[in-house]
């Protein structure tokens, strides 16, 4: 009696599990997996979290709509902790177990050049919202980005700091560890040498950090005009509030690196009267910006910065790809996403060149009473 009811059990056991297979496997046809992944936490949690934000804006309002022909898209996001060793595992989950068609990610350009060769060799397509360094789209013709990149934003800020600040003699300080932070001191210095400016004070420091004390005093020394610190906001803000309390009173210049309400809570007031170049200002009139600040306000209940426009971005341009593929496979998105033309999205027209990056235009933001003023914009 006791052997039968075990086999018994088992058996129901076996059907349960045998039905409940079948029928993921039924919920699975109508569902189109999208891989993400992001800093969600650690000293970059903002840009992982608003670039989410912006993506579920996007694909929430896609599937209320009713999908593709009845699919629904479902976003799988894993928190990388800002780690480049993190994004790696966490890109061969979502491909290998997950089984995502898409991938969606990363900001940082180191985490995204620890993801995209996995995502290459596996041939699954990425699309990077934001990160600027050349090398990432350089991986493969499976990886993506729909922004700018950063000899251009170097250019930017190098032409503000020669026209606009009337700056001849300037210090960088640069993160060693980041790709992109390294990549874009290059690109600034290029430029602004090539305008008749002086790079008089070269200096580094790694994520992490929290004194810089050292290297401010050095730059102290060389009665310089601006100080161009393309990093990320958690650093870039102590940097700034060491800087005052220094006495240094020329504008620090950045980059991307900079866009996060974190900023100016860490410097408070200290960068007041810095520039940094962005993707994006939630001041534009353009009707799209308006319609996108909007509906993000009502989900989120803040002004979008500029990782949530381009997490919202990347995920419309990714929508079109696949609306334009019959069996939505990775190979065909590929070829979709290649040939997107003129797309209109919030942060500019995305149209893909032969590198897989979009050409767009930046804009130069001033900081003023902890907010971020438009100053301009600047075609490519
Ligand atoms: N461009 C940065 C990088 O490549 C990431 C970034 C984009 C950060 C936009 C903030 C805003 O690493």
């Amino acid at each position: 009696m006791k052997h039968f009811k075990f086999i018994s059990y088992t058996f129901l056991a076996f059907i349960f599990l045998f039905s409940f297979t079948q029928c993921s496997k039924k919920e699975d046809k109508n569902i189109i997996k999208i891989g993400e992944y992001g800093s969600l936490t650690g000293s970059e949690a903002t840009f992982g979290t608003s670039t989410h934000n912006g993506i579920m804006l996007a694909i929430d309002a896609f599937n209320n709509q009713g999908g593709l022909n009845g699919k629904k898209l479902k976003v799988i996001t894993v928190d990388d902790q800002g780690k480049p060793e993190e994004a790696a595992s966490a890109v061969t989950k979502l491909i290998t177990s997950d089984k995502v068609v898409a991938l969606l990610g990363e900001v940082a350009s180191s985490r995204s050049l620890a993801g995209a060769p996995i995502a290459q060799r596996y041939k699954i397509p990425m699309v990077t919202p934001s990160s600027t360094n050349p090398k990432v789209t350089q991986v493969g013709d499976y990886i993506f980005r729909t922004c700018f990149i950063d000899p251009f934003q170097g250019q930017v800020m190098a032409n503000f700091a020669t026209r606009t600040l009337k700056a001849k003699k300037v210090a960088v300080l640069r993160d060693v560890k980041s790709d992109y932070s390294v990549g874009l001191a290059e690109f600034f210095t290029k430029t602004f040498e090539g305008n008749g400016g002086k790079v008089v004070a070269d200096l580094s420091y790694t994520a992490g950090d929290i004194d810089f004390k050292a290297q401010l005093t050095a730059i102290r020394s060389k009665n310089v005009d601006a100080i161009f610190v393309p990093g990320y906001y958690t650093e870039v803000g102590l940097i700034a509030r060491q800087a005052k309390e220094l006495s240094i009173k020329v504008p620090l210049l950045g980059g991307d690196g900079w866009d996060s309400e974190r900023l100016t809570e860490i410097a408070g007031t200290a960068l007041d009267n810095s520039f940094f170049s962005n993707h994006y200002t939630a001041e534009s009139q353009d009707p799209r910006v308006l319609d996108f600040v909007e509906k993000y306000k009502k989900v989120y209940g803040s002004v979008p910065d500029g990782l949530a426009a381009m997490g919202y971005d990347a995920a419309l341009v990714l929508i079109d790809a696949l609306k334009r593929t019959p069996n939505q496979t990775p190979q065909e998105i590929r070829v979709a996403l290649a040939e997107t033309k003129n797309f209109q999205a919030v942060t500019g027209i995305i149209s893909f060149n032969d590198n897989r990056d979009a050409e767009k235009a930046a804009v130069v933001l001033e900081v003023k009473n902890k907010q971020f003023k438009f100053v301009e914009t600047v075609n490519p």
